[in-house]
Order: structure tokens, then sequence, then C-alpha cells
């Protein structure tokens, strides 16, 4: 028998080695086995493994079409999008209770799951740990997927259903993420109707299109975007286990929206209504410059156009009354349904590539880690609201920021934990005012003090009114539970 090493493992990575290193000597990335020699075992092992994880091809290509390229701006025709404004006549009003009923009744049909993507990196906020495991309730620091589950669990309830969840990680963050649900016991939910779906990474490149090596047994590998949900929810299982429980729509969010809603009946009525295979929200942006996509008609297709992609003349263009013309903001929930998802994926997901750089470490040609300040890499990532276009029919619904947009992306300013904190203390202040409670407001809406209000006492203002009485006396604290 042959041996090129008493060691099994390296035996097996002799021969897995020289399979690695002609695939990647034939895409022109043989550079990654440059420190093969100084690695031990275990080193080896990772680096094999991630280097068979890698689609040369795919690389090879994503570098020909955008490298050097620079971003590409969109600039052509975009026509208005059809949205469905928020509520201002009593005609509105009494369509929203319409479709909640509706909604609620696909909700209690047990139709609907919900969908968390947290794959990213975070890098923004500078908390290493899982994104959804960052303490974000302005009293009790619960977790942003604390309060996830406890919304969760009160909708199951007003409903009499199981509503299962899905959470998208990534290689990144998967392990502590499902320790996190481990050790907080699923919140309750029960470990049977919580499911993992690990995303796909791709390996971050330089200028030149060379892979980069974080460490001499490491590349750098990113998860590919949230677009890459389409794929992980199929090839992760999570399809087949939404079938098995009759799920036909999927209630999608991001791990970082502090206000959302997360399972919204009047969303889900709409969407049922019009037959959509996707939905998606959109509020109006804060200024022109706020990074959130936009959504318009594109050669006759709802599409969404990402800040990065839009031309400054487009992004700037306001209308006569002095309101942004391209001004309805994608705030990332979405509505897809089952099939849609599984039609996108008999076409392999059919998702365009972004490009973006970033500043990331690697290591230099003598082996020590550089940790650049200027952007160095570059990161292909796809969007799941590019999946819109391919929707036979879909659903734009306005809704209203202070109450459903709280994004907490940066470690200060605009945007932060303390922005999102002080949302959701505004956000129950103006509950409790609905509610008859006097709450003091400053002249921007801020309330002075702290509130905090747990999806299990009340899920929106009018199980609050009916749970609270106007006497309530608020003094600067507020928690109910
Ligand atoms: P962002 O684009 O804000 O990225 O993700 P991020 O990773 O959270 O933060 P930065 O840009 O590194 O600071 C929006 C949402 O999409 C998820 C994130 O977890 C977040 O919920 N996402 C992003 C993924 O699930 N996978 C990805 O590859 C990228």
């Amino acid at each position: 028998m042959a041996r090129d090493n008493t060691d099994g493992t390296l035996l097996r990575g002799g021969s897995e080695y020289k399979q690695c290193l002609a695939r990647a000597q034939a895409a022109r990335q043989g550079h990654i086995f440059r420190w093969w020699d100084q690695l031990d075992a275990a080193g080896r092992e990772k680096l094999l493994r991630q280097t068979a994880s890698v689609d040369f091809q795919l690389v090879s290509d994503l570098a020909a079409r955008h490298l050097g390229a620079g971003p590409e701006k969109f600039s052509g025709t975009i026509g208005l999008a059809r949205v469905i404004p928020l509520p201002r006549t009593e005609e509105q009003f009494a369509e929203r209770r319409r479709m909640a009923a509706l909604g609620a009744d696909a909700i209690a049909r047990g139709e609907v799951a919900l969908f968390i993507v947290a794959g990213g990196q975070g890098s923004r906020l500078k908390f290493d740990p899982p994104k959804g495991t960052f303490p974000i309730c302005p009293i009790t620091d619960k977790s942003l997927f604390h309060l996830f589950a406890e919304k969760l669990t009160a909708t199951s309830r007003r409903c009499g259903v199981t509503i299962p969840l899905y959470i998208m990680t990534s290689t990144i963050n998967n392990a502590a993420t499902v320790e996190f649900f481990e050790i907080n016991e699923y919140f309750g939910l029960g470990r049977e109707n919580v499911m993992f779906v690990v995303q796909g990474m791709l390996p971050t490149l330089d200028a030149s299109g060379k892979l980069i090596l974080k460490r001499k047994d490491e590349l750098f590998l990113s998860p590919n975007g949230h677009g890459g949900s389409i794929t992980a929810l199929k090839q992760g299982g999570a399809l087949a286990d939404m079938r098995r429980r009759g799920i036909r729509h999927i209630s999608y969010h991001q791990v970082d929206n502090a206000l959302v809603n997360s399972i919204d009946p009047v969303f889900i009525g709409y969407h049922v209504a019009a037959g959509a295979e996707m939905s998606l929200k959109v509020a109006q942006k804060r200024d022109a410059e706020e990074g959130l996509g936009v959504v318009g008609n594109v050669d006759g297709k709802l599409t969404v156009i990402e800040y990065s992609d839009l031309a400054p003349e487009l992004m700037h263009t306001r209308r006569p009354d002095g309101s942004l013309l391209y001004g309805a903001g994608n705030i990332a929930i979405h509505i897809l349904d089952v099939n849609f998802v599984e039609r996108l994926n008999q076409a392999g997901s059919g998702l365009p590539w972004h490009v973006a750089t970033k500043a990331v470490p690697f290591i230099d040609d003598s082996g020590k880690l550089v940790k650049p300040d200027k952007p160095n890499g570059i990161k292909f990532e796809m969007f799941v609201f590019d999946a819109l276009p391919q929707a036979q029919a879909a659903v734009i619904l306005e809704s209203e920021r202070e109450e459903e947009f709280a994004p907490v992306k940066n470690k200060h300013g605009q945007d932060s934990a303390a922005t999102a904190k002080q949302a959701l203390t505004n956000c129950y202040g103006r509950w409790l005012k609905q509610a008859g409670v006097e709450v003091p407001f400053d002249g921007e809406g801020n309330v002075d003090g702290k509130i905090e209000i747990s999806p299990l006492f009340a899920l929106d203002p009018e199980e609050l009114a009916a749970k609270v009485s106007p006497d309530l006396k608020f003094t600067g604290e507020l928690l109910l539970e």
C-alpha cells in the first residue's frame, strides 16, 4: 500500500493535496499552497477542506467580468413602481383591515413561516458574536433573536398555530448561533420548530484577482450575500421541511431590524390577495443618500436598484413638491412563496452578482498578517431583492418607518444600537399614548426615558390599549412583560 506519511490523515491529505493543488494551479491560484510545507496536519486539513469548497470556475468568471470594471451604475430609465400607500382615507383603513383578516386566516391555516437571514459578517457593528445575539431591548437587554422569538410566540398564540422559524447562518457564525439558541432553550419555540440553514461562501480576491489568504492555512472566505438564501433554503432542506408542514408563504427579514413586524397579517393579506410570488415593504428614504435600494419599474418589471448602483443624478431627483422621485426605500422585509423559491432554484437561483470592496486582513509575502485601512478585498454577493423581476406578481407595500424599521448597522451614529433602542422606546411610547397614557415626547419625537413592552405582553397598540389603564404613570422607565 502506498504511504506518503505515517499519519493516516496526511496520507489522505497527500492525494487530496495533489488534486486541490492541480485545480488551484489550473485556475492560476496555486499561490494558496505556498505555505504548505510549514503547515501542521490540522492546518493542511483546513486548507484542503476550504479549497475543495471553492468553485474556481465561478471565481474566474466573476474576476473576468468584474475586476477593474468599477461599480456598474444603473443609468437606464426607471419608471415609477406601483406602491400601495400608507392608509389615509377611511376606505384605505378599511382595506387594510380586510387584508389583515385575510393574512390572519393564512397564518391560522399554518401556511406562513418566518425566515431570518443572519449569515452576514456584521463588520460595521464591530461586535464579534452573531448580530442576532446583540442586546437590543432598552431595559432588559434581551437580544434581537430573543425579541423576534417573543414576537413569533405571541403571533403563534394569537393565531392558534405553530409558526416555524428558519434562520440562515454562514460558516462564520453558524456554531455560535446554534449554541445561543441551545443555551436559551430555543426561547420556548421548541427545537423541532427552529431550523438553521448555512449559506454558501466565496473567496475574496485582491485587485489582481488572486485569492486572499487570511492565514497561512486559511482563505478569506465571505458569505455569498443574502441572495444566497434562495439556494441555502433548498440545499439546507428548509424548502422540503416547509412542504412537509404545508407552508406556502415565507415571511423574510434581516436579523438587524429591531422594529420589524416579523409576521405581519396586513402584508401577508395583500400578498395573498394579489396572488403574488414575492412582495416587499418600502418606507420613504430619510434623505437621498440613505443606503437603501429604491423600487422602480425597469423594462416593465418591478426592480430594486441598490443605492450603490443608482446614478447620483437619479438618486437626487426630486418632484416639484420637494419629495424624492425615487424615495421608496427597500427596508428588506419580504414575502417569498415557497413555489417561487423552488422555481428560482431550478434556474440555479439566477440572481446576478454584485461587487463590494472591503478592507480585509491578509498575509503578506513574508507571512505576516496585515490589517489594511483601505479597501483591498473584492467580495461578491447576491441580493435577494434581485429575485423581484422574476416574480409573476408582486406587491409593494408602504410602511411607516418609525413603526417598522430600525436597523442596527453601525457602532455609533445613525442606524446604530443607540438609535434602534431609542426607536423601540419611541414606538412603545406612541402605543402608550394611543392607549391614553401620558408620555413626554420632545420636539423630535423622542421619549425622554426608557420603555420596553414585551411582545408577549402586547404585540400591537390595540392589544396594549386593552391591557393598560390610561391612569398608568410613566416616571421615566417602564417595563411591561
Ligand atoms: P448587511 O448587508 O447589512 O451586512 O446585511 P452585515 O453582514 O449585517 O453587516 P456589514 O455590512 O458587514 O456591516 C443585511 C442582512 O443580511 C444578512 C445579514 O446577516 C443581515 O441580516 N446577510 C448579509 C446574510 O445573511 N448573508 C450575507 O452574506 C450578507
